[in-house]
């Protein structure tokens, strides 16, 4: 193994010291960068934080790691960018932001393609899921894993009792275009709010409502000014550990191993942090009092076999997709 210079595991609390010139380094110089645009607190960059651990412990000590959270270093598309120049050597991001430069990856988010997240943790490590890695290659980068986040749910400041009663109304969205096609098709205006604005846009009443999962519901407070949640479950929201190709070219088999079973390794933590906290953070939620519903697929009404025509020709991996969900216990 070629030895490195290691001190210890960083995760990085300012932006400032570290802005664009962090980006700038020897050639010599392999420490594993890692970017997320999630905060300290979130699931995702905790589990980043244990791979730095992880890769220490593996190496004997060998191996420095930096995470960048919160988007220190920018948004998904600047990270990727950075990614592809070899400036930022890993990042654990959204395949939500991945299905604009790869269509194949909407299959990810076909609707009620599971039902919970024990099922999606399953999928996601399956076959098809990691034959699609290999997609990673075309953007010049090594795709080492999928995660995940919660199962995508509705809530929002007045009731709805079918997706006919959301017609007009304006829900954010994480801006995906599988995801805009699936608010459109409902005759809801899918509106782009980044996350730290969320609660404020609720409040306000720049939107109506929001698509997304307990753990962001609960830790951003969301039921304060969304008080009713609809259990819909629609969509899995995956994540994807990839490595910049020139990092990845650099290291020797040994290392490539060790990086790929240390991201696995963690990811099947995170798997469990989901199964285990996705219960509590509901039960967290039904006990502020919020109006919590639970739907069967029948309210989306016809968006479902509508997103289906226009997503199964432009992502292939749906059907085999399906297959393996069907068989899932
Ligand atoms: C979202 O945009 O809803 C989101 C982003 C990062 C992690 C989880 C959810």
């Amino acid at each position: 193994m070629k030895r490195r210079t290691f001190l210890k595991t960083t995760t990085l609390a300012a932006a400032a010291a570290f802005a664009t010139p962090a980006l700038v380094r020897a050639s010599s110089d392999k420490t594993l960068r890692i970017g997320t645009i999630t905060p300290g607190s979130h699931f995702w960059t905790q589990t980043m934080d244990r791979v730095g651990t992880s890769m220490a412990d593996k190496s004997g000590g060998t191996f420095k790691t930096q995470i960048f959270p919160s988007g220190q270093l920018g948004n998904e598309a600047t990270m990727i960018q950075q990614i592809q120049s070899g400036g930022l050597d890993m990042g654990f991001l959204t395949v939500a932001e991945f299905s604009n430069r790869l269509d194949d990856m909407a299959a990810l988010f076909t609707p009620y393609l599971v039902q919970d997240v024990g099922r999606a943790s399953k999928l996601l490590t399956g076959p098809t899921a990691t034959g699609m890695l290999e997609q990673y290659k075309s953007l010049g980068m090594k795709g080492l894993g999928f995660g995940l986040g919660g199962m995508r749910h509705l809530i929002s400041r007045e009731p709805g009792l079918t997706s006919a009663d959301l017609a007009g109304r304006k829900y954010r969205i994480t801006p995906f275009a599988p995801l805009r096609d699936f608010y459109e098709l409902m005759d809801v205006a899918p509106t782009p709010v980044p996350l730290p604005g969320l609660f404020d846009a609720l409040a306000n009443g720049q939107v109506d409502g929001a698509d997304i999962d307990l753990e962001l519901a609960w830790k951003l407070k969301l039921y304060d000014q969304a008080p009713n949640l609809t259990i819909t479950s629609q969509m899995m929201f995956p994540v994807v550990a990839v490595v910049s190709g020139k990092y990845w070219a650099a290291l020797d088999d040994a290392e490539k191993q060790m990086l790929s079973q240390a991201v696995s390794e963690q990811i099947d933590w995170l798997f469990a942090q989901y199964v285990e906290f996705e219960p509590k953070w509901l039960n967290d939620l039904q006990g502020t009092g919020m109006n919590v519903t639970t739907a069967e697929p029948g309210f989306f009404g016809d968006t479902i076999s509508e997103w289906n025509a226009i997503w199964e020709p432009k992502a292939p991996s749906i059907a085999p997709l399906r297959a393996e969900a069907k068989a899932l216990a």
